[in-house]
């Protein structure tokens, strides 16, 4: 084997707030992980996010999409700084990406770890995944802002959907089902919204057809958040439009012991392609430079990036080694209620990565 194919070529974006804390947590993981397989890490730092913006005008390089396009795939830590309009680095960076690479999906799987606490009763051995469509919907950014400023101002933000990206999301969404448990909850809402869901549910019913073995239902967003903390385990895989998918990935969350512990990957559908994959939790300026953010989303995201590049065993002793240092109060970090630094958490995960070889 040549050098290059035993070497992952990571793209890292740190980004903002916890962002780099996070990120700098996970990077030794993932390395630690890789090289028991005689893989090794080239890593590729990209300075994209608020500070640039401050310092150049823009989040990341207009031929942002080429640099990334060089890599196997990227880890982005977060995005926002509250000197800086939400939406301005949002769409300059992680939204500008998601679009630009026309990354399909955003997969977000939420699993209850042992030992972890959470708020919500009976959410012991949840494992269920969010696939959420990533380009379109509210995201669009159709719309525009008429008669601004004289009283009567008239805010319009269109909602697109379209059967092509339908369609790829929900032969993502089945395909996964199909390798789990065999069951997908579409979530729409089509009672009220009457052009754009219903396409939904059609066009994922005719989806349906080609995967015989995954039972479908269509469950309305609404009873589908109540449900999601009632009867967590009655859920496996959910495909929801980009919006809902936001709003149940955060709600979804907390079944899991919160923001910290949630990771998510952007990810075209064609094989072979880059993704990006972040923890979901944005960057908590409340918490920035203190060192205690739980790196825990962040390291999960890099298992999910090790796994979509093939390295499933190395996927695996990431999150095995999560889950050993979770078990332990000791290693847990404010948010889990602990007293942990996100530094002692990742010497946590790597010295139980280094007992489980
Ligand atoms: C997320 C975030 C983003 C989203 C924001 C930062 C635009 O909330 O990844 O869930 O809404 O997609
Ligand atoms: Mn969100």
């Amino acid at each position: 084997m040549s050098q290059s194919e035993a070497a992952v070529r990571l793209a890292v974006i740190p980004g903002d707030g916890v962002g780099p804390e996070v990120v700098a947590a996970t990077i030794p993981v993932l390395e630690a992980a890789l090289a028991v397989d005689g893989i090794v890490v080239e890593l590729t730092e990209l300075d994209w996010g608020g500070e640039r913006y401050l310092r150049e005008g823009a989040a990341m390089p207009t031929d942002a999409a080429d640099i990334v396009g060089q890599h196997d795939a990227v880890l982005f830590g977060a995005v926002g700084r509250t000197d800086v309009p939400d939406d301005e680095l949002v769409w300059g960076l992680i939204i500008g990406l998601r679009q630009q690479l026309d990354l399909a999906v955003n997969i977000r799987p939420v699993r209850a770890f042992p030992g972890v606490p959470t708020k919500v009763r009976d959410s012991d051995g949840v494992d269920l995944v969010i696939v959420r469509e990533n380009t379109e919907g509210e995201y669009v950014g159709a719309g525009g802002l008429a008669h601004a400023g004289t009283g009567h101002d008239l805010g319009i933000e269109v909602a697109v959907h379209s059967r092509r990206v339908i369609e790829r999301a929900a032969h993502h969404a089945f395909a996964l089902a199909g390798r789990r448990s065999g069951r997908l909850a579409l979530v729409t809402k089509s009672n009220a919204m009457r052009h754009g869901y219903p396409l939904w549910d059609r066009v994922v019913r005719e989806v349906s057809e080609h995967y015989p073995d995954v039972t479908m239902e269509v469950v309305l967003v609404d009873a589908m958040a109540a449900r999601m903390i009632q009867a967590p385990h009655s859920l496996d895989v959910l495909l929801a439009s980009n919006l809902f998918g936001d709003i149940l990935a955060d709600l979804a969350a907390v079944l899991a012991g919160g923001m910290g512990m949630a990771p998510s990957a952007n990810v075209r559908t064609d094989p072979g392609s880059v993704g990006i994959y972040e923890p979901v939790h944005g960057s908590a300026p409340d918490i920035a430079g203190k060192g205690i953010a739980n790196p825990v989303a962040c390291m999960l995201s890099g298992a999910l990036l090790l796994e979509d590049l093939g390295h499933v065993g190395a996927a695996a002793r990431v999150r095995d080694a999560v889950a050993a240092a979770l078990v332990d109060p000791s290693h847990h970090t404010a948010d889990l209620g602990g007293h942990a630094t996100t530094a002692e958490l990742s010497s946590a995960v790597l010295r139980k990565m280094e007992m489980h070889r």
